[in-house]
């Protein structure tokens, strides 16, 4: 492979930024620093006026995922090359067994779909379910195949919802093995019980789907899984924080010195409920997700959130469903296909109601976006940072260059776009991923299989801290 020079530009870290030129090859940033000399055969970028930043990480994507009776339109391969238009050169993924299926059988399941990725990723394993086989692949899991994070879903009832039972053995084997638990925090029970007065009450168009998840639902599913680790003094991630609930049961939790860390979806931060009172069946279906899409002070408080340290993480819960299988759910909300996509748009979105509006710093955005999920979830500093000896997963970020988010132009292949009509300032000009020139003044190179399982080690000290027991 050939190396390639990013000359001019100013590289951009979760610390600081400077000027400098980013010396690739062999996969791996070479060097970092002033007036570097572009070796023999190498490919020079001009980044002059741009920012070099370390490639995003999605923490939260569903490609490829069979979900609600069908499955999602991204594979690994056109979800991951998405990604790389939009400058995101890694994901973190879902294996999710279905109850009572093995562990270690759905991750292998998982592991085979995604060898077609164009980008790194690795996995968090969903615990679905509880019994000693889980106990033990859990174990499997975390030192063999280098998974250091565990997901819960605490709604989808009668499908892949954890009770509090499994939410407990399961914390307690991460907190033993060195490894992250993670939930997706809504009470199951609830949202079953307000679908079933809903339908009760004739109501079953879209907008049903938001009155059946009220924030409050959130809140509370957030705030029970808080207290739970705060009983085994395990650390929490909690996944797609949608509202003030949760996030200031986060807050809270942070306040009193627990390590409780929490996401945002871009979409989240930017889209609101009034999505779902579009009488347009198909675009109201188009945005059912959970969490709902929420009033417009939900959005202030996410900002807030993000801002203050409470939230750490962007990510997009990617989950792409089309309009033939959104009607799956025609006659009844309940039966929509949950999830959106985003992957390709999360950076963009950041920037443009991040950075351009002066919410966020470069610094800042370059934490949230990529350098806080390396941490959290292990992958700092392979990934996450401009430096020399990590990987050469860079974008090449211009900050004037600007265009009309639309279905039209996406790469995804989804056939709906949430952020459809938005003008956007801030766009990648190149992505490299593991030193590979993969897109560049919009034309898209993502090869097939050129991505890479990453192994993601158990965490040490934080946990040693808390009382591992090994
Ligand atoms: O609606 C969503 N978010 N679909 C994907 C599964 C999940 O809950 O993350
Ligand atoms: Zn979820
Ligand atoms: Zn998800």
């Amino acid at each position: 492979m050939d190396a390639i020079l990013i000359r001019g530009g100013t590289v951009v870290n979760a610390d600081r930024e400077y000027r400098a030129d980013v010396l690739c090859s062999d996969g791996r940033i070479a060097a970092v620093g002033a007036d570097l000399s572009a070796p023999t055969g190498a490919l020079t970028i001009d980044a002059g006026g741009q920012y070099v930043m370390p490639g995003g990480i999605d923490p939260h994507t569903h490609m490829q995922l069979p979900f609600m009776g069908t499955v999602t339109q991204d594979d690994f391969f056109t979800g991951t090359a998405a990604g790389l238009a939009g400058g995101t050169t890694s994901i973190i993924d879902f294996v999710i067994p279905d109850a009572g299926q093995n562990l270690m059988e759905a991750y292998r399941t998982w592991r085979g779909w995604a060898e077609k990725s164009a980008a790194d990723y690795g996995f968090h394993v969903a615990v679905t379910w509880w019994d000693e086989s889980v106990h033990r692949d859990m174990r499997t899991l975390v030192v063999e195949e280098g998974v250091n994070s565990f997901k819960h879903f605490m709604a989808y009832k009668n499908a892949i919802m954890a009770d509090d039972e499994t939410l407990v053995h399961s914390f307690e084997r991460a907190l033993e093995l060195g490894a992250m638990p993670t939930v997706h925090a809504e009470n199951g029970e609830l949202v079953f019980l307000l679908q079933e007065r809903l339908r009760e009450a004739g109501v079953f168009d879209p907008s049903g789907h938001p009155r059946s998840r009220p924030p409050v639902v959130e809140g509370e599913a957030a705030q029970r899984a808080i207290a739970i680790a705060a009983v085994l003094n395990v650390p929490i991630y909690v996944v797609h924080v949608s509202c003030a609930d949760s996030a200031e049961a986060i807050a809270r939790a942070r306040a009193r010195g627990q390590r409780v860390y929490g996401e945002v979806l871009a979409g989240h931060l930017v889209i609101d409920e009034s999505v779902y009172r579009n009488p347009d069946f198909a675009s109201a279906a188009a945005h059912v997700m959970s969490p709902p899409f929420r009033a417009p002070e939900h959005q202030v408080a996410l900002w807030h959130a993000l801002q203050a340290g409470t939230l750490q993480t962007t990510a997009t819960d990617h989950c792409t469903f089309c309009a033939e299988q959104k009607a799956l759910g025609r006659a009844d909300f309940t039966r929509i296909p949950n999830g959106c996509g985003g992957i390709e748009e999360r950076l963009a979105i950041l920037w443009d109601a991040g950075v351009n509006t002066g919410r966020l710093t470069r610094s800042e955005f370059v934490a949230v976006t990529s350098t806080n999920a390396a941490r959290l979830f292990n992958l700092y500093p392979q990934k996450g940072l401009v430096a020399a000896g990590a990987d050469a997963d860079l974008v090449v970020w211009d900050p004037a260059a600007s265009k009309v988010l639309s279905v039209a132009t996406q790469h995804s292949k989804g056939d709906f776009n949430i952020f459809e009509g938005r003008r956007v300032t801030g766009l990648p000009s190149h992505t490299l991923s593991r030193g590979r020139l993969v897109f560049a003044a919009g034309e898209l190179r993502a090869e097939r299989a050129a991505g890479r399982y990453v192994k993601r080690p158990a965490f040490g000290p934080v946990f040693e801290a808390l009382g591992r027991r090994a």
